[in-house]
């Protein structure tokens, strides 16, 4: 009734814009209490401008062990690709036991906050040196590969799958950088049915001699924190990727953010950040660093909604093509 008159009318739709704009949660899931974010605005600014430009700008780059994988699963560590390897079936128990008490020594640096980047580095080539070392003698065999990974506690995030099958859906390129194992990484998503034709992987991968061994890991050693050099020397990958100059990048190291270094035509970058593990320590140093930062959430919720307001407009044009 207060729109019949005139004089009211006008406050009156000014207070109900402003009301509107100030609880308008176009994304509900970025106000859960496990979301920060050091710059709301900047966010959403750059989330409007992905919208706009729609699906066919998109490509996502994401981390894999701890980003896509959980990092806890019903209260027991899910194995990285590298930890899938540490199997009875495929190693000796000498080496197994090795394999662990590296894991014990190395992971407490990776994520340790009273250190930097460059201080943790010649501790990662050591640790996955070693590991790979000790793989290569144990003669691993590739059509063990397979069983390995399904005899393990590997678990992809709860909606991973609908977030690897939307994405395939809009034809939004998927990079997965990862310093895992290469050949393990791409079984789990195999056993998980979603290596889509969209997937392009950037890993450690295995050499196999003509018996199908493991002789040697191929090309540069891929690390947490060296994505930046593996990214400028897997600019053919790249290339292919270059015409989507809007990044949705994930992550769950500080590491990971160098892992869209190689994208020279990026225009907007979105930085997600997983913290899993540590998180009081690490929160100040992730907050600086990711534009949003997730705080032991095992979910891709957030990533999910990010993606479905980015292709939104695309969803509904194909609503209204129909
Ligand atoms: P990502 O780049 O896909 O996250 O893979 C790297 C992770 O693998 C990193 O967090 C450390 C972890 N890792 C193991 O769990 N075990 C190992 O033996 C090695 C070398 C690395
Ligand atoms: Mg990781």
């Amino acid at each position: 009734m207060v729109f019949h008159i005139p004089w009211i009318y006008t406050p009156v739709r000014t207070i109900l814009a402003i009301w509107h704009q100030l609880t308008k949660t176009e994304i509900p899931e970025l106000t859960r209490v496990s979301v920060m974010m050091r710059e709301r605005s900047r966010v959403e600014d750059t989330m409007y401008a992905m919208q706009k430009a729609g699906a066919g700008s998109l490509q996502v780059i994401s981390d894999f062990d701890m980003t896509l994988t959980k990092f806890a699963h019903k209260g027991k560590r899910v194995p990285t690709t590298h930890n899938i390897l540490n199997n009875r079936l495929l190693i000796d128990d000498d080496s197994t036991v090795k394999m662990k008490k590296l894991f014990n020594t190395y992971y407490p640096i990776e994520i340790d906050a009273s250190l930097n980047p460059e201080e943790k580095l010649p501790y990662m080539v050591e640790w996955w040196t070693k590991v790979h070392d000790l793989l290569i003698q144990q003669r691993i065999r590739k059509d063990e590969l397979a069983r390995a990974v399904r005899d393990s506690n590997a678990v992809l995030r709860e909606g991973c799958s609908a977030f690897f099958d939307c994405l395939a859906e809009q034809r939004v390129p998927l990079l997965i950088f990862s310093a895992g194992v290469g050949d393990i990484l791409e079984e789990v998503i195999r056993q998980n049915h979603v290596f889509h034709p969209n997937v392009h992987i950037i890993s450690n991968y295995m050499d196999f001699d003509h018996t199908g061994v493991l002789q040697a890991f191929k090309g540069q050693l891929i690390h947490s924190y060296n994505k930046r050099a593996g990214a400028l020397s897997h600019g053919a990958t790249l290339r292919e990727l270059h015409g989507q100059p809007n990044v949705l990048l994930l992550g769950d190291s500080l590491g990971d953010l160098s892992m869209a270094d190689g994208v020279s035509t990026a225009q907007n970058i979105l930085t997600v950040g997983f913290l899993n593990d540590q998180v009081e320590e690490r929160k100040e140093s992730f907050l600086n660093s990711f534009d949003i930062v997730l705080l032991r959430d095992e979910t891709m919720d957030v990533p999910n909604a990010i993606l479905r307001f980015i292709v939104s407009s695309e969803i509904s044009k194909v609503h209204r093509e129909k």
